[in-house]
């Protein structure tokens, strides 16, 4: 079943251009409003397996033949034509395959001998709760102090999740959605202040009572957490996770579940809530995502839209369209419409929008407005002007009023492409930056969680002299191996698995050598990091799934989302490399 093919009213676009000319002005892709979220609601929900994977067939079809001439002279290697075969066979639930503790090549590469290491040490990271196995442990380093390390993180669980998942072993995934979902009811106080019910937890714990031989569990919502900040980005992984479940399994039953479709809910009534705001982006405090201390991320991070934007997607394809669904349903409808609107216009740089920054007139007044937000051209950073390549462009940080955070963030970027915020023009833009600033970006280990590093008086400032965010430091520009699974996932999905394949090779050279540390520090990620945790649980999983991502690439299918056809832009104008 092919997704019906959506008219666009073109007339009405022609009429709101004419009304927003100064915005056009703003925005080079400003026609990109046009992504009509509304007609998703006459679609039939697609919980519903037949219907779920006649998507995805169309979806990585179409992506394997959505390769622009450009991208077969450069992207394409030795192994290209086996890769894109494999997009065109389709992400089928994953539980059929055999050998489920023997991780295995899908299509004949030799595994490289750290692989069969990371998987023994991923297993010995599980957490069991009452005989089950719940999540993994945060790092398995008994040299540096606990702190919460031993703990299982919802965000550090994902990529053990994918990987397991992509190795057929599904139970361990259900069983965290689960106890989460359970933790998710909790009351939770930060002391005398009641939290938002679908809050989920940041972290959680097994406790072991051996006196009465009985196990509990404790988790943070933020009320221990060093800067008492609760983490959004829990519940937003928490849906993404859902969907993939449910897209690598086939088995619809457990979002189907009304305790999991009243965990969804819960979340959506905590982001999808009328009050103040002026845009459609997530206003959040510092410290509320990976990037978990201060560290000028609040406002409206990109980390965080960018996630909040894919599991906006997610639920919708998880929600059923009951009673309580709809009203939800047309809640996301509406917002995805505006936040993607605004997050292409507003958030996208490249060349030609930073030119118009610098050129950028201050103090306007009302509706013809150029310059919206009232940045102040002088607020550009030097190093801004030559990060900028002539090919490329990126989401940046942060925009509120008169505040741009022009800083480069790997997870909200690569979120970006894996949901389709992104447009295909913008991911291309991405992956071209990528490789253009391959030096500052990937270095000597993948990859930089933000870029640039904050130095001297700034870093005084924004992070409050924080010792750990020293320069190119943690989260001040330290490398995070991590990251590498979000990076092949996003080269995966646009046709550049050479990029991919280059940064695992570096990391390969390092990782295991230095016992999977949990960052690198220095501008080229040269030297383990400071603090840094060894045996760091997603480190390794991230590993195992940028390495099985790249081996079968059908496996992106559980963790991307294609672009919908109404989010085709309507115009195409000349973007940033064809100038
Ligand atoms: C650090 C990281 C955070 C991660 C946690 C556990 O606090 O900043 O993102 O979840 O460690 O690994």
């Amino acid at each position: 079943m092919s997704t019906p093919d959506v008219d666009v009213d073109v007339n009405q676009n022609q009429n709101q251009n004419k009304n927003v000319k100064a915005e056009d002005i703003l925005c080079p892709l400003a026609e990109y409003e046009e992504c009509d979220f509304s007609k998703l609601l006459e679609k039939p929900r697609l919980l519903n397996i037949d219907r779920q994977r006649s998507l995805d067939e169309r979806s990585l079809s179409e992506l394997s033949i959505g390769i622009s001439p450009r991208h077969a002279t450069r992207a394409i290697d030795p192994n290209s034509s086996r890769f894109f075969e494999q997009l065109d066979s389709i992400c089928s639930p994953v539980g059929r395959r055999s050998g489920f503790s023997t991780p295995r090549s899908q299509i004949g590469f030799d595994p490289h001998p750290m692989v069969a290491e990371a998987w023994e040490a991923l297993r010995r990271s599980l957490v069991y709760f009452r005989g089950q196995p719940v999540g993994t442990i945060a790092a398995l380093d008994n040299t540096e102090e606990n702190l919460n390390y031993d703990q299982v993180f919802v965000r550090d669980f994902v990529p053990s999740a994918l990987a397991f998942l992509m190795n057929g072993e599904p139970e361990i995934v259900k069983n965290f959605i689960l106890k989460t979902l359970r933790l998710q009811s909790w009351e939770k106080k930060i002391d005398r202040f009641q939290l938002g019910e679908g809050v989920m937890p940041a972290s959680f714990k097994v406790l072991h009572d051996p006196v009465r031989n009985n196990e509990t569990l404790i988790a943070d919502f933020g009320e221990s957490a060093i800067g008492r900040v609760a983490p959004v980005d829990s519940g937003f992984w928490w849906i993404i996770l859902l969907r993939a479940y449910t897209k690598s399994t086939g088995d619809t039953s457990l979002a189907e579940l009304p305790e999991c479709q009243k965990g969804m809910r819960l979340i959506l009534s905590l982001c999808l809530s009328e009050g103040f705001d002026t845009f459609p982006t997530l206003l959040c405090a510092d410290g509320c995502c990976m990037i978990d201390r201060r560290m000028g991320v609040y406002g409206y991070p990109i980390e965080i839209q960018a996630l909040f934007f894919m599991a906006l997607r997610c639920a919708l394809l998880l929600l059923k369209q009951d009673d309580e669904g709809k009203e939800f349903i047309e809640r996301i409808v509406k917002r995805l419409h505006a936040l993607s609107y605004h997050m292409r216009s507003y958030f996208w740089l490249d060349l030609k929008q930073l030119n118009d920054i610098y050129r950028f007139k201050t103090e306007e007044y009302s509706h013809t407005a150029v310059n919206k937000f009232n940045v102040m051209p002088d607020s550009l950073p030097e190093w801004v002007f030559n990060f900028m390549p002539v090919y490329g462009g990126y989401f940046i940080g942060n925009v509120s009023p008169a505040r741009m955070d022009f800083r480069w963030f790997c997870l909200g970027n690569c979120i970006a492409i894996l949901s389709s915020l992104a447009t295909p023009e913008q991911s291309t833009a991405i992956m071209d930056l990528i490789e253009s600033r391959w030096e500052e970006l990937v270095g000597e280990m993948p990859l930089k969680v933000c870029y640039p590093a904050m130095e001297t008086h700034e870093w005084r400032i924004i992070t409050g002299c924080d010792p750990k965010n020293t320069r190119w430091s943690y989260h001040n520009g330290g490398s995070w191996p991590v990251l590498l699974w979000l990076l092949t996932a996003a080269c995966v999905k646009t046709g550049r698995p050479q990029i991919a394949r280059r940064a695992i090779e570096i990391a390969e050279a390092r990782l295991l050598k230095d016992h999977w540390p949990e960052y690198y520090d220095g501008k080229l990620g040269r030297y383990i990091g400071k603090q840094s945790r060894k045996a760091q649980t997603w480190s390794i999983a991230g590993y195992l799934v940028a390495k099985m991502m790249l081996e079968d690439p059908s496996h992106l299918g559980m963790i991307a989302i294609e672009e919908d056809k109404q989010m085709k832009p309507i115009l195409r104008r000349s973007y940033s490399w064809t100038l």
